[in-house]
């Protein structure tokens, strides 16, 4: 079985999603491929590409949840086999309460793990579509019951995580996330968005951010106000997205990226990388995700500025991985159609 899982990036929202906010994100023409079996055997194997980290395989077993025959004594290597063992055990408890059966995997990503770009989110969206395609049929398998148990997933080994990533990424296209329902609602834009997405390394986890910005939050009121602000950032780019209105979406492009930065989650580089692509020509600009690096947009006029921008940002020593939007979420694919 293969399955083919796009990474995404954050328009708007990123931080106040967490405090119920909505947020609008968009999955990208780039894809995690995990090509998987399964066996009787209770373990887990993942191997993965040397780009994802710095060790090729890991073995895990699920009777007596130790890890054994790792190459490298990796706590990342381990968290990240954490999010796939949470996954098929949510999975089973759902479909087949009781049953546990062992799974080898290969995981291909091109990006490293932890840039920004939901690559947790989406080994987690990946790994429930392979369990949930091992116990049930194409047709009995809804993509709102992928989405639940990879939210539940992140959330088991976050601690804390909005349902934004894994529901963009299992639904594809852009979407408005309200975190409340949890709802993925589509947002058809009648013109071609010019969006480029970069990223450099990162400095800080995603679990360390959140906390720093909860600390300041709690720590006047004012800060407060700020996930206000970007909740109303966001339901105005919502509806200047349906409407095509590129110059608007920039403006408050920049508007969010000056908040993050009161957030205290922009670095350095990305404040020279988001003045420099303002400085040439970009409609907005701005962190995407977390922060403290890591992933950031820009949006173009059109696409030679898109590729102009490409280049300013490469000069920066940023890393672009993707111009434009994917339509498409989690899928199972055969492998002649790769
Ligand atoms: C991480 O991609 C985005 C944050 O808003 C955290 C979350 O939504 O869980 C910072």
């Amino acid at each position: 079985m293969l399955i083919k899982v796009p990474l995404k990036a954050t328009l708007f929202g990123e931080h106040a999603v967490v405090y119920g906010k909505p947020a609008i994100a968009f999955t990208l023409p780039l894809h995690i491929l995990v090509e998987a079996m399964d066996v009787h055997e209770q373990k887990i194997v993942v191997e993965f590409n040397n780009v994802l980290l710095p060790i090729r395989k890991i073995e895990f077993n699920r009777e007596d949840n130790l890890f054994s025959k790792t190459e490298v004594d990796n706590d990342v290597a381990k968290r990240f086999v954490s999010y796939i063992a949470t996954a098929i055990g949510l999975c089973e408890d759902e479909v087949k309460p009781g049953r546990r059966r062992g799974f080898i995997m290969y995981l291909k990503s091109p990006v490293p793990t932890g840039v920004g770009l939901g690559t947790s989110a989406a080994v987690s969206v990946a790994t429930t579509t392979l369990c949930l395609s091992t116990y049930l049929s194409t047709t009995e398998i809804e993509k709102s019951l992928i989405a639940k148990l990879s939210w539940r997933t992140e959330q088991i080994v976050q601690g804390v995580a909005s349902p934004m990533d894994t529901y963009t990424i299992t639904f594809g296209g852009i979407r408005y996330i309200d975190p409340a329902t949890p709802k993925a609602e589509p947002l058809p834009t009648p013109t071609k968005m010019n969006l480029i997405v970069g990223y450099t390394p990162k400095k800080s986890t995603t679990a360390v951010l959140v906390s720093n910005v909860k600390k300041l939050l709690k720590s006047s009121i004012s800060a407060s106000k700020i996930v206000d602000a970007i909740g109303s950032i966001v339901e105005e780019a919502r509806s200047s997205i349906l409407q095509g209105d590129a110059e608007r979406i920039g403006i408050l492009m920049n508007l969010n990226h000056g908040l993050l930065d009161s957030l205290g989650v922009v670095s350095l580089e990305h404040h020279t990388i988001v003045n420099t692509l303002r400085g040439a020509g970009a409609l907005g600009a701005k962190t995407s995700g977390a922060g403290g690096g890591g992933a950031f947009i820009a949006l173009a006029r059109d696409e030679e500025h898109a590729n102009i921008l490409k280049r300013v940002a490469e000069a920066l020593g940023a890393t672009i991985v993707a111009t434009g939007i994917e339509s498409t979420g989690v899928e199972v694919v055969e492998k002649g159609e790769m």
